[in-house]
């Protein structure tokens, strides 16, 4: 559903992307891994749109999606998370849920949907296990809660492809266990696409149909979890010695 040709983006002298292509297919868990500045995190603001590409084509199910603005793309179905979790301190979760229904963007200029009512939020807390801090102010909630908050308001949002920017970074063991079974309940359900970037090896081999590894820019390895993780290029690129 989402392809990636020869794909380059260059900040200042730094080539963080370097003629990447690559595929996530329809209703995968795809995961985007690969040490600190690889250009994952990059990968996600060009499909997005955050920032525009260099060289290469974006195609979201077969269409070209690289002229379109931020919002047009979100429109076409691709709802995301942040690497760096940010709430409103000072509201509670349900107002957050309403100023961003009500501001008519999530702050990305992506629409949202009228048709998201007050049901549906409660029912996705609930969903990520949140249902008891409905009333709790953004500054209440704990570091993995912000990320679980993060994770429904993206399940909200409209979408096919889910994109989730590190999503059990610094979470205890217990939560990315119940992360990875939210995700697959989520899949099963809703037949969602997960585009996925993160570091835990664990949660990528328990969750993923597909890793894509990256390293200084370029794609080093893709393919099932299960030959990609014990390659021996992909472990010398996370571990830095020789194997
Ligand atoms: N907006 C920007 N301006 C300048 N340089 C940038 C910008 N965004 C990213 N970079 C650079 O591009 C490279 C890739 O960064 P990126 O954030 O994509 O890495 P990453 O793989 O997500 O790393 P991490 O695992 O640490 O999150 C880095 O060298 C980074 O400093
Ligand atoms: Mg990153």
């Amino acid at each position: 559903m989402l392809r990636l040709t020869n794909v380059s983006k260059v900040f200042g002298g730094i080539t963080a992307v370097d003629n990447c292509s690559f595929e996530v297919g329809r209703s995968s868990i795809t995961a985007l891994i690969g040490p600190n500045g690889a250009g994952k995190s990059t990968i996600f603001q060009l499909i997005t749109g955050v920032e525009a590409l260099d060289k290469g084509v974006i195609e979201l199910d077969g269409m070209s999606i690289v002229h379109l603005p931020v919002h047009k793309r979100a429109k076409r179905g691709i709802s995301r998370t942040f690497q760096a979790t940010r709430v409103f301190k000072n509201l509670t979760l349900r107002e957050s849920f309403y100023l961003a229904v009500r501001n008519g963007d999530d702050g990305l200029g992506r629409m949202w949907e009228t048709e998201h009512s007050e049901h549906r939020f409660e029912e996705t807390l609930a969903e990520v296990g949140l249902e008891k801090t409905l009333h709790a102010l953004g500054d209440e909630l704990s570091y993995g809660q912000k990320k679980l908050f993060a994770l429904a308001m993206a399940f909200l949002f409209p979408h096919t492809l889910l994109m989730l920017d590190e999503p059990v970074a610094g979470v205890n063991p217990v939560l990315r266990e119940q992360i990875i079974h939210i995700l697959l309940r989520r899949r099963a359900h809703t037949g969602d696409t997960v585009f996925i970037i993160e570091h835990d090896i664990e949660f990528i081999r328990n969750l993923a149909d597909k890793v894509i590894v990256m390293d200084a820019g370029e794609v080093i390895a893709e393919g099932e979890p299960r030959d990609v993780l014990n390659d021996p290029r992909v472990i010398k690129s996370y571990l830095g010695e020789q194997v």
